[in-house]
């Protein structure tokens, strides 16, 4: 493999991802932000997020002069062969995505374009962002010097994914030239991937419309379980016996509080946008959309169905992040069902194993305890919102003794239901009949 000079612009969770693995693999990369402050905590050797690996990757590769970080796209930009755009596409008010960082980088990479170029869209964007950014540089690219316009969407899941990018299902490349294929396969060329091409805007689209099938997926399991409470099933029977055909698969049927984070509620909004924008009302996706919000609801009506009055009890919620093995709360189901335990008059105390720190800043009113044991001490109920491991090695009989009443509402049916009842607690999960 001949290396290459790399650019990535945007130190998020996808650039850095990006970035420290495609030097990993071998390439020159060079991060860029516009954030001075978080380029000069990188250069220092601080990760700004939490992603099991990523900061010893980070720091192999400095070590071996393959990664380094910049301040502007005109440093970055310098030896480049192939540009990606991670900056962020945050969701607006009516769900579609902001693209004003995309349309910035878009002139800022116009105004430094000195030879042949690869720009890669890697950022979850709608469909004919590619276009549009193509538009947008040519406009800007005084000297018409030649370059190609590529998307490579991402499918990595927090927590996992440096493993998701090293050993990918798929590498999706829409692009329009032979050039360009050619020079993304190269890159790409360590990893033994199984390799999609196809054009650019069918690739921006097959990101939107995969985030949106495993939200959809999940909210059919949750719907699924609503059922199969009413009348004495197991929702995680039935996705047992969904799974074993392999034309449906048991992953992404896990029944409990639905899906947060920062990418399929916002890919799912803004699918459903593009949709109506283009005149199809995409019902599937507002569905999905209206199961998930009520799975958070109905986990505080188990709670309050379980304590009948909400006011002045306490609630020990264990897990704030999205998902285990990340610190990121955005979207997060735990931010809403505290906003609803609250208004209910309910006292939460609350322990995550590192979304803490993020989420003293955003949660009011809530007590930060310093382990699971001590968020349960004196509670009337254990919300498990988010199933860490380390909540599942949990010594329970201790855990029973320190709380007011033991009741168990499992978000996430990670306990042993018949083994949790043997030690005394009553316990409710999600999609189970009792
Ligand atoms: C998701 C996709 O899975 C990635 O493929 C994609 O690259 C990424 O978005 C992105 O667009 O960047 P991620 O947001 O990290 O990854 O999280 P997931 O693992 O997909 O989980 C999303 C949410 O669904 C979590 O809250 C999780 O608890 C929930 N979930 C997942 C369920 O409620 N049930 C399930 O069966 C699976």
């Amino acid at each position: 493999m001949k290396p290459q000079n790399v650019c990535v612009i945007g130190c998020g969770y996808v650039g850095l991802v990006t970035g420290a693995c495609l030097a990993g693999i071998g390439h020159n990369v060079i991060c860029v932000d516009n954030d001075i402050s978080k380029v000069s905590a990188l250069k220092k050797g601080r990760i700004p997020i939490y992603e099991p690996g990523l900061d010893q990757l980070i720091h192999t590769n400095v070590k071996k002069k393959r990664l380094s970080f910049a301040g502007s796209i005109a440093e970055g930009m310098k030896n480049a062969e192939v540009i990606f755009i991670a900056v962020g596409t945050p969701p607006t008010d009516d769900g579609s995505a902001d693209l004003t960082f995309i349309e910035s980088v878009a002139r800022d990479i116009a105004a430094n374009l000195k030879k042949y170029v690869v720009v890669a869209e890697k950022s979850t964007v709608p469909v004919e962002t590619g276009d549009n950014v193509e538009k947008t540089i040519n406009r800007y690219n005084k000297n018409n010097v030649a370059f190609d316009m590529v998307s490579n969407p991402e499918f990595l899941r927090e927590g996992t994914a440096m493993d998701d990018f090293l050993h990918p299902d798929r590498i999706v490349i829409g692009a329009k030239s032979k050039k360009a294929e050619k020079i993304m396969m190269g890159l790409y060329a360590p990893l033994k991937a199984k390799f999609l091409v196809t054009d650019v805007k069918s690739a921006e689209l097959i990101k939107h419309a995969s985030n949106s099938f495993l939200a959809v997926k999940i909210s059919f399991i949750n719907s699924v379980g609503r059922v199969c409470e009413q009348v004495g099933a197991d929702a995680t029977r039935v996705a047992e016996g969904m799974g074993l055909d392999p034309r449906i698969g048991r992953s992404f049927l896990h029944s409990g509080i639905g899906f947060g984070g920062f990418c399929l509620p916002k890919d799912l909004e803004a699918f459903y946008y593009i949709s109506r924008k283009v005149g199809y009302d995409f019902q599937l996706l507002r569905g999905a959309k209206e199961v998930n919000e009520d799975q958070r609801a109905y986990f505080v009506k188990k709670i309050e169905d379980a304590l009948w009055i909400l006011k002045g009890k306490t609630i020990a919620l264990l897990g704030i992040a999205f998902k285990p093995n990340t610190d990121d709360i955005r979207f997060a189901p735990a931010l809403d069902i505290v906003t609803r335990l609250q208004a209910k008059g309910a006292r939460v105390k609350a322990y995550d194993p590192v979304a803490m720190p993020r989420a003293k800043s955003v949660v009011k009113g809530v007590t930060f305890c310093k382990n699971a044991y001590d968020a349960v001490n004196g509670a009337d109920c254990l919300a498990l919102v988010t199933e860490w491991p380390e909540f599942k090695t949990l010594n329970m009989k201790k855990m029973k003794s320190s709380m007011s009443h033991a009741l168990i509402v499992d978000g996430r049916n990670m306990f042993d239901p018949d083994a949790i009842r043997a030690l005394g607690f009553e316990y409710h999960g999600m999609g189970k009949a009792r």
